[in-house]
């Protein structure tokens, strides 16, 4: 029963080919950004991958190893002839000179950070774009990273910009629409880069830039109800960002098929619940036609971690308890055939087993992910091709409010990995308030949207204070904010002394429990974001 009037949102695509880089997914979120569906696949992927995909071009990622090591990472032969653009960008720029007949070679200088580029030879994919110009000579502002570097050209190919140390920062073939860069379009600090990844999706590969969130809205509506039909549907609502976006978007497309499970842990932030109700539940205007039921789990789950101290068995706990709780809810339920998830692109990426995906589990983390094969519940992931920052936009685009959909990320097990070893209720509680003073002085100083996620910690140590005239021997807390773009690694924002004072003021006399906050400056690596 496909609409006629959807826009096929995936009529044009482009292949990323990851060869490790950091950089890949940034990559591929630029590029959807510019309105262009991309995928990510392994430098290795089967042969008939580009057949089967029909990219409207390509575009290989950078990467840590070396072109110059035997048996190095290469790009599917036959990929430069398909008749398709392929940009390269750093190692993807090398691995194409080399595979078509160039040579590079290991440098003497190094370049990371900034660097300017002068412009050389005209191309179709720098053409007009410059920052700074010098005696008639045109300069690009870019982010530059790479030890190796080109120092002959393949045949056909021209330099079209260098730097002192790289000669061939950029080089083209023009009639293949080959192109490489040595620099990084896709990084903020390559001032010119979301021009040049434009001319290269737009212009070169001409694209039209159909992936739209409206677009992706009306199509993803239209897949849901293909795929359910007049069946129901069961949703684990935990009140983040993915899970309410899709809650949002399933009541659109299915309406009153869809229940929605939100399961009350005891570990949930201040006033958690009464928003996820306002907002599911009793929406008086109707935005979201859907059932929802509310479990209040809290002794349940209080009860199982009492005297456990091991972060984690603590996840393990809360996590079972969570699939127990929600198997026990979906029996009462009648005629449930699918189970709604909010598994997004990164998390198929990474379980895919992506080249350069985490070696070491270093915490277990517990989603509804895990639910048992007995649940038999096929299963409806409607935000697996998006990234956060989509999820965000069609959230929006739904009708949610900014304040849900620019929500930071709050671990499943909740409050259960942010008070350090056995959890109790009352140190829920305080941590609550704490939590809930340090996240609305940052709203108020403008400053929540600017860092990635921000949180506080209970430690159960007792310090002494004192507080007017007496003597107080209570609890810590600490305070953490962090500056990420994917969570893998984090700096520790430095925020105002002015609000970490005010906070810290406001905890230590409105929290009669805590003597002492303290500012957690560890980044990631060596800390982790959470405490536990
Ligand atoms: P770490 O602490 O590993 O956190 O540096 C990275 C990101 O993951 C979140 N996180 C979790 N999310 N279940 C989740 O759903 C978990 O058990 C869990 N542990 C950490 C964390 O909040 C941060 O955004």
């Amino acid at each position: 029963m496909t609409n006629n009037a959807i826009q096929d949102i995936h009529q044009e695509k482009i292949l990323i080919l990851d060869f490790g880089s950091q950089y890949t997914q940034l990559i591929a979120r630029r590029v959807r950004e510019i309105g262009v569906y991309c995928e990510i696949h392994p430098y290795d992927s089967s042969e008939t991958l580009l057949s089967e995909f029909a990219p409207k071009g390509i575009i290989l990622s950078g990467g840590p190893e070396s072109v110059t090591a035997e048996g190095g990472p290469r790009a599917p032969a036959g990929i430069f002839d398909a008749g398709v653009p392929v940009l390269g960008i750093c190692y993807g720029m090398q691995t194409m000179a080399a595979q078509l007949g160039g040579t590079v070679e290991g440098s003497d200088t190094q370049e990371f950070g900034y660097a300017r580029v002068a412009l050389e030879e005209a191309s179709s994919l720098l053409e007009d774009f410059h920052d700074e110009v010098e005696d008639d000579q045109k300069y690009l502002d870019v982010w530059m990273s790479h030890g190796d570097k080109v120092v002959t050209l393949p045949p056909g190919f021209r330099c079209i910009a260098s730097t002192p140390s790289c000669p061939y920062a950029a080089i083209s073939h023009e009639e293949r629409h080959l192109y490489g860069v040595q620099f990084h379009p896709e990084v903020i600090h390559t001032l010119q880069g979301e021009s040049i990844l434009r001319r290269f999706l737009l212009d070169i590969c001409d694209c039209a830039g159909v992936w739209t969130p409206a677009n992706i809205v009306a199509s993803l509506i239209d897949t849901v109800r293909e795929q359910v039909g007049e069946d129901r549907v069961l949703l684990g609502l935990s009140g983040g960002v993915d899970s309410s976006v899709v809650a949002a978007l399933l009541s659109r497309a299915i309406g009153k098929q869809l229940t929605c499970v939100f399961v009350d842990n005891g570990l949930l932030r201040l006033n958690e619940r009464q928003q996820v109700e306002e907002m599911f539940q009793n929406a008086s205007d109707n935005v979201f036609d859907l059932n929802m039921i509310t479990v209040d789990a809290s002794d349940e789950f209080l009860e199982r971690l009492s005297g456990v101290e091991s972060p984690e068995d603590k996840r393990k706990i809360i996590g079972n308890t969570f699939i127990e709780v929600f198997d026990r809810e979906s029996h009462r339920l009648e005629g449930v055939k699918y189970l709604a998830q909010g598994t997004i692109y990164p998390d198929v990426i990474e379980s895919a087993g992506n080249k350069g995906g985490k070696a070491h589990v270093i915490k277990s983390h517990h989603n509804v992910g895990g639910l048992p094969d007995y649940m038999k519940l096929e299963l409806v992931e409607p935000l697996r091709e998006l990234f956060k920052d989509e999820v965000r936009k069609i959230g929006l685009e739904l009708g949610l409010p900014q304040e849900i959909v620019g929500r930071h990320p709050f671990p499943g097990p909740g409050l259960g990995v942010r008070i350090l070893g056995e959890v109790k209720k009352d140190y829920c509680d305080i941590l609550r308030r704490a939590d809930d003073i340090f996240i609305s002085e940052l709203r108020k100083a403008g400053l929540y949207d600017k860092v990635s996620q921000a949180f506080a910690v209970f430690l159960p140590v007792k310090s002494v204070g004192v507080v007017g005239d007496a003597r107080r021997y209570e609890y810590v807390i600490a305070l953490r904010a962090v500056e990420t773009i994917d969570f893998m690694t984090a700096r520790w924002a430095h925020l105002p002394y002015e609000l970490l004072e005010t906070v810290s003021s406001r905890i230590i006399n409105e929290i009669a429990h805590i003597s002492r906050v303290t500012y957690d400056v560890s980044s990631k690596p060596p800390a982790t974001i959470e405490w536990e």
